[in-house]
Formats: structure tokens, sequence, C-alpha cells
């Protein structure tokens, strides 16, 4: 008789954003007058580049053609396209990372969910909290994580790095022994970044306690401070102990069209055993390559000028990051992130419970955001707000929030 992989049943109720959009279509089915304005899901508002579309357009008639006609991709991605990433986002920030590294997929949230199958089903884990739910729950699916408890909202075999105002949202070293550490800046959902330093410090305690670090940068083109590090090889030793994920969807607005790539230095090693070959064969039997036009259009936002349009789009974003920050400030909320990425996360008014701040934002605002908790426990009394809605929603929904 066939039977389950049971580690499934042992997810606690629904992913974040299908509860959301529940409690959402149930608002407006019963208000079908109100006019939502939805600042919840991380999802990107503005239209791609005009240099990416003409590069989709341009592979799109090659598929049309007997002569530049593409079949399936390569595994790994196309070289073109390896070899940009290879230049414009590590060479040519002093990072020593070869094409050949570099794995082209149709995403983050793939990758970084996928990637513990290369991993022992024994290693533990070790998450921010609050954490993009992602990471913690494609090891509950992998068996890797005990029991759960619906008391504390955490998991008994996952190590829980609590990230607080007071250690500005970054988590400090653990005393357990985590064999995979998975570290998300700039951060979803607190909005926070981390400086070389700290950094550099978590490296060193990888490498120091054989720990291998997820470094998840889907976020990476929102930071302006010069001196943050976009990418973990800008600190030392980070080869040998560092996997990093990258996404096109929020720098350049591919949540629809899909592409993203995970770096794996060679050197890198896990007991003895390297990790590059394991990801490659990974993907050589689960995955056929992201398709041919898409890895076109990825290569046309390294362009001159796709550089300048996507650039152009990160700032549309950020002035509404920038705007909901200092509105909320001046509203009297404790308002953090904002500066370095495109979510605001805020503590809720008056202690209360931050589902509670989600119906009430819903009910009287007509605004959705999502509520701390649903990232972890440490998230309660926390609320994040995202900057990827138009200028217009956003300035609407300080002018309702501020009414309350
Ligand atoms: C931290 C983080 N990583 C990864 C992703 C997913 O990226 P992708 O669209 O490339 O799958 C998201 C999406 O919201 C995210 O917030």
């Amino acid at each position: 008789m066939a039977t389950v992989n049971e580690n499934y049943l042992k997810l606690p109720g629904n992913y974040l954003f299908s509860t959301i959009g529940k409690k959402v279509r149930e608002y407006e089915a019963a208000h079908p007058e109100s006019r939502i304005i939805r600042l919840g899901i991380g999802d990107v508002t503005q239209p791609i580049a005009p240099s990416v579309i003409e590069a989709l357009h341009r592979a799109v008639d090659e598929m049309g053609q007997a002569e530049t006609f593409r079949g399936y991709a390569p595994d790994l991605g196309y070289e073109f396209l390896r070899e940009t990433i290879a230049e414009q986002d590590y060479r040519s920030r002093g990072c020593d990372i070869s094409a050949d590294e570099i794995f082209v997929s149709d995403g983050a949230k793939s990758d970084c969910s996928n990637i513990q199958e290369i991993f022992g089903a024994d290693n533990a884990i070790a998450v921010c909290d609050p954490v993009y739910p992602v990471y913690v729950d494609s090891n509950v699916m992998a068996g890797r994580t005990g029991t759960y408890s619906s008391e504390t909202g955490t998991w008994s075999d996952v190590i829980y790095m609590p990230c607080t105002a007071e250690n500005d949202f970054v988590a400090e070293l653990p005393k357990e022994a985590p064999d995979l550490i998975y570290l998300c800046y700039p951060n979803n959902p607190t909005g926070a970044s981390i400086t070389k330093e700290r950094l550099q410090a978590w490296v060193d305690y990888a490498i120091a306690n054989g720990a291998i670090l997820l470094y998840d940068a889907a976020y990476e083109a929102y930071i302006s401070d010069p001196a943050l590090p976009h990418s973990i090889y800008e600190c030392k030793g980070a080869r040998g102990c560092a996997i990093e994920f990258r996404s096109f969807s929020k720098n350049a607005g591919f949540t629809g069209l899909r592409l993203g790539f995970t770096v794996i230095p060679k050197e890198l090693k896990a007991g003895g055993q390297a990790l590059h070959p394991l990801w490659a064969r990974r993907h050589g039997t689960k995955y056929n390559g992201a398709p041919y036009i898409i890895q076109r259009a990825g290569e046309a936002v390294y362009s001159e000028q796709g550089r300048q349009e996507v650039r152009q789009q990160v700032a549309a974003y950020m002035k509404n990051a920038s705007y909901l920050r200092t509105e909320l400030l001046a509203a009297g909320y404790e308002v953090y992130g904002g500066e370095n990425a495109p979510y605001i996360w805020l503590k809720t008014p008056k202690g209360m419970k931050s589902w509670d701040f989600f119906d009430y934002l819903l009910e009287q605002a007509n605004v959705v955001g999502t509520p701390g908790a649903g990232f972890g426990p440490s998230g309660e009394h926390y609320f994040r707000l995202t900057a990827f809605g138009t200028y217009e929603n956003s300035v609407e929904a300080i002018r309702r929030i501020k009414a309350l």
C-alpha cells in the first residue's frame, strides 16, 4: 500500500500567505465596496524593463527559426548568463567567483528549499527568528526538525536565533552547534541589513565550527549604504563555508518570469565531501534548466541600459519605503527597516498581537500587511509592510493608517 511522506502532515496550518489571502477574500466578499490596499505579500508591481522585454522578443523570434532554435538548456545554465553573473555580480566587487560555480535556476525559493537535500538528514539547522518560512518548512518536509509545539510555534530540533531590536535584527552567534545556518540579508521580513564586520564574524564562526552558511541575498539590489556587503563572498574565507542564493525577482521584477541562481564554490566541503558536484548532480537529475528566453532576459538585466532601468525600478520602490518609514515614524510608530531593504518592520501599537493588528488594519483601514508572528515567535508584536506597491497606494495607505 502506498503511504505518504508523513513529515508533510507535521506542517502546521496553511502557508502564511494562503491564510492572509483567505482572510482578505472573506473580508472583500462581505464588504464588496471596500478598496483594499495590499502591502502584504512581497510581489513586485512594476512592469518588466524595456530592454528586458526587447531581449525576450529577440529570444522568442530565435525560437521560431530552425537555425537559432534552442531545445533543452544546459542543466547549470547558459554560459552567456553564468559568465555575465560571475563578472558583474562578483568579480567586479572583488569576489573570486567563476562562471562554473554559478548554477542558474528558476528562482531562489526553489534553490533555498532544495539545497537541504544534499546534506545529511541529521544535520542541525539554525534559522533567524523571525524568518522567511521556506527554510524551515523545507526541512520539516525532509524530517529534520523534530516535533512542533503549537504553544511556542517552534520545532524541537531547530535552533532559533532571535533577531530583535536589541541586536539590530542580526542574529547572535549561537551557543548550540548548528551544521547548517540560514542567513538572509537584507532581511525578509525585518528589513534589516548586516555590516561587513558582523557578516565576517559569521564566516569566521562557520569556519571554526565546520558549519555551512546558506546565505540568501535575494534583496541585495536594495542596499543603498555603500559600506554594506552585497555578497557573502566579500568576506574572507567565505568560499570555504558559504553557499549564496540570488534572485532576479526583486532586482528586476522577474517574479512571474522566474530566474535565480546559486553559487557553490568548488572548494566548499561538508564532512570532507565537495558540495559542488552534489548540487550539479541534483540539478542534472531533477532539473532541465531555466528557459532560454528567460536566461536571455536575465542577461539583458546586466546590459548598460538594463542596469539603468532596473536601478530606477528599485529606486521607485525605495521611495515608497522611505515614505512609509518617515510617515509611520512621524505618526509615533516604532519602525525598522526600509533603508536598505523594501520591507518596513513596525512594532504593533499598544502591545497588540500581530494577527489582531492585521485584522484591525484590514477592517478599519482596508490595508493588508503581514503579521510578524507568521514569521516566527520573535515576530510577535511586529508587523511587515512592503514597499512593492505603487507610490499612490503607499500614500493612501498612510493616510488611512494616520486616520485610525
Ligand atoms: C528571502 C527570500 N528568498 C527568496 C525568495 C524567493 O525568490 P524567487 O522569486 O527567486 O523564488 C523570496 C521571495 O519573496 C524571499 O523573500
